[in-house]
């Protein structure tokens, strides 16, 4: 059974749907680089380990992260997934789980890295919307992409109406993209794109607002 460590920062949400939905995978440790993150109770409660690297105590992010990857070293596991984990790392630390290392982004990338998404997503006035599930790479937010779900944008959507939809829609697609890296089934070719083995193409087109007769 591969083993993953889940990082976050905050409430955790995504770490608990990846938990709930009980994939042939042993979650060795939750770790968080903030003390109060919610998201820790949860795990401890579920009779996950967990951790805590306090960014606040190290001068510099190279110190940060060194400390961040010795505890992670530390359950030697095959993935480490970045779950709502809100620190910017290194380019070591990435080279270190270089295909190895998966992130969620509440945004249809290449639109919106950063941070403040959904917002932007309103000022731009785009139509559809959404999350992503990509492999780590240096540059912030560019990685391999492996799945994403669009999700419309509705007349008066405020910042957190849209929000709430696309934290549906990563609740699913990550626990998917996690269980493809664990099958063996996500291969990156040398032009950083993804292939899933047997991919299915889902069926239907998105449209928003909808197409009339
Ligand atoms: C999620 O929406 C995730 O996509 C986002 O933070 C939220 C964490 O929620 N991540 C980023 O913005 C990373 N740049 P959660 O703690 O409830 O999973």
């Amino acid at each position: 059974m591969k083993k993953i460590v889940i990082l976050i920062s905050g409430r955790g949400s995504n770490m608990q749907a990846i938990l709930a939905a009980r994939l042939p995978v042993t979650v060795a440790a939750v770790i968080s680089n903030e003390p109060r993150a919610a998201g820790l109770s949860f795990a401890r409660g579920h009779g996950v380990a967990t951790r805590v690297v306090e960014h606040r105590a190290y001068a510099d992010r190279t110190g940060f992260d060194a400390a961040l990857a010795r505890e992670i070293d530390a359950f030697a596991p095959d993935l480490v997934v970045l779950a709502g984990f809100m620190r910017i790392l290194g380019d070591d630390f990435v080279k270190h789980y270089a295909g190895r290392l998966l992130n969620i982004h509440p945004s249809l990338l290449p639109a919106f890295p950063g941070l403040h998404t959904h917002r932007r997503a309103l000022e731009a006035g785009v139509r559809i919307h959404g999350c992503t599930v990509h492999f780590v790479t240096p540059r912030l937010d560019h990685g391999p992409i492996i799945i994403q779900a669009a999700v419309p944008v509705l007349p008066g959507d405020s910042e957190d109406a849209l929000a709430g939809r696309v934290l549906e829609q990563e609740h699913r697609i990550y626990p998917q993209a996690i269980r493809w890296f664990c099958d063996g089934r996500l291969e990156i070719t040398p032009h950083a794109r993804v292939v899933l083995e047997a991919e299915r193409t889902a069926a239907g087109t998105l449209f928003a607002p909808a197409l009339e007769p």
